[in-house]
């Protein structure tokens, strides 16, 4: 039997990610309900990728009310996840929100109280964790070749890089700007190589210098003229995460920076055996892995083929990281495994970020109990 999925939220990442990818899974999934709140966008991707029969809404609450879907993407901007989702798994589905989990830390703790009185499986979509180089380093971790890791960045550097579609620059629709947008990526990656959630204090920095200043012609944005008027959020944003085990791990995040560096859901891990830097999405070095350690006496670099033999954890799998994503969430949907991305993880890098925000709003460092 099919398993039958509703789509809230029609716009950008439904159909850079999710429409194509579950199209990809015909053979056990079907997209039999589509809701937006602008009606167009919903019956479009219906007619692109529903079932013959599927059936669009402007309200989410009539999708949910109906018995036969299992499974619910919610792509809907980040302020409206936790109310979405809460509901969602009260209405006994299976919830893939988009990340980050929530806008807020109390957000994020109704949504896991939600999640574990429910029974039903709860994913965010971080897709970067299937990328063939963070697979590869995952698995280099969980072996050991770098030792203990002690310090950490998390890189989500954007020299001009604002998004100028959908509400990305309005506070009140998205939380904040880079840290809660492409942060919260990198700061995902670099917790999970770790495996390391145990954080202790939050220390952050945020600026709000280019963005609600820089006049059109003077942008030279890779997404287009974005309107300061409109610009409320942050233009970058710095944290300094100490953990509890005493390791540290710093984050970068900038949509408009004045910087030569670009790097996105990226990572560079130091460790007691070795140290990896993960050159992520974007910039002139894209999607390398690079291990430094000792050999002989002598400074190494070396280049990891991370492309050889296809998705690491995932032997034999040449597929883009939006169908490795539907694919793993499927499998666990129908009892083959768990979903990679555990609520509990996504609960802890919602709850770091809000930490920054909070530290940067007081100029004190957040210390959790
Ligand atoms: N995984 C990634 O790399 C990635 C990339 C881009 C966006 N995202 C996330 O996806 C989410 C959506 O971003 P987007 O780029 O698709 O934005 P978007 O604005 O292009 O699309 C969001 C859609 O949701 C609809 N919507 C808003 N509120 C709704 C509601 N209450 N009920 C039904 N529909 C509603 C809007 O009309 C819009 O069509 C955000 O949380 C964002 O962080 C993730």
């Amino acid at each position: 039997m099919s398993i039958k999925i509703g789509i809230i939220g029609c716009g950008g990442i439904a159909n850079q990610k999710h429409l194509p990818a579950l199209r990809n899974q015909a053979h056990r999934a079907e997209l039999v309900a589509f809701c937006d709140l602008i009606p167009a966008r919903a019956e479009k991707a219906a007619a692109e990728y529903g079932a013959p029969d599927a059936k669009t809404y402007t309200d989410y609450h009539d999708l949910l009310a109906d018995p036969a879907i299992e499974v619910v993407h919610m792509l809907t901007p980040n302020v409206s996840h936790c109310e979405i989702s809460v509901a969602a798994l009260e209405a006994g589905k299976h919830v893939m929100c988009e990340k980050p989990m929530a806008a807020t830390v109390e957000d994020a703790k109704r949504m896991m109280d939600a999640y574990q009185r429910s029974g039903k499986l709860f994913t965010i979509g971080y897709q970067n964790r299937y990328r063939p180089d963070s697979q590869t380093l995952k698995r280099l971790c969980g072996d050991g070749e770098l030792g203990e890791i002690y310090y950490a960045q998390a890189h989500a550097l954007r020299r001009r890089g604002v998004p100028t579609w959908g509400v990305f620059t309005d506070k009140s629709k998205q939380g904040g700007g880079p840290l809660i947008d492409i942060g919260t990526h990198s700061l995902d990656l670099t917790l999970w190589f770790m495996d390391n959630y145990e954080s202790a204090a939050v220390t952050g920095v945020t600026f709000e210098k280019l963005g609600k200043t820089l006049p059109a012609h003077q942008q030279g944005n890779g997404m287009g003229p974005w309107d300061p008027d409109t610009f409320e959020v942050e233009d970058a944003a710095f944290g300094f995460v100490t953990m509890k085990d005493g390791s540290l791990i710093t984050i970068d995040a900038s949509w408009v920076l004045n910087s030569t560096e670009e790097r996105c859901a990226a990572s560079t891990l130091c460790g007691t055996i070795a140290g990896a830097e993960l050159t992520g999405v974007g910039g002139k070095n894209n999607g390398k892995l690079y291990l430094n350690k000792i050999m002989g006496n002598r400074q190494v670099e070396i280049d990891v083929n991370t492309a050889a033999g296809g998705v690491d954890l995932f032997p034999g799998q040449k597929a883009s990281v939006g169908d490795v994503e539907a694919q793993v969430w499927l499998d666990a949907i129908e009892g083959k495994g768990e979903p990679v991305v555990k609520p509990e993880q996504a609960f802890v890098v919602t709850k770091i970020l809000d930490a920054v925000y909070q530290s940067a709003k007081t100029g004190r460092q957040v210390v959790f109990q």
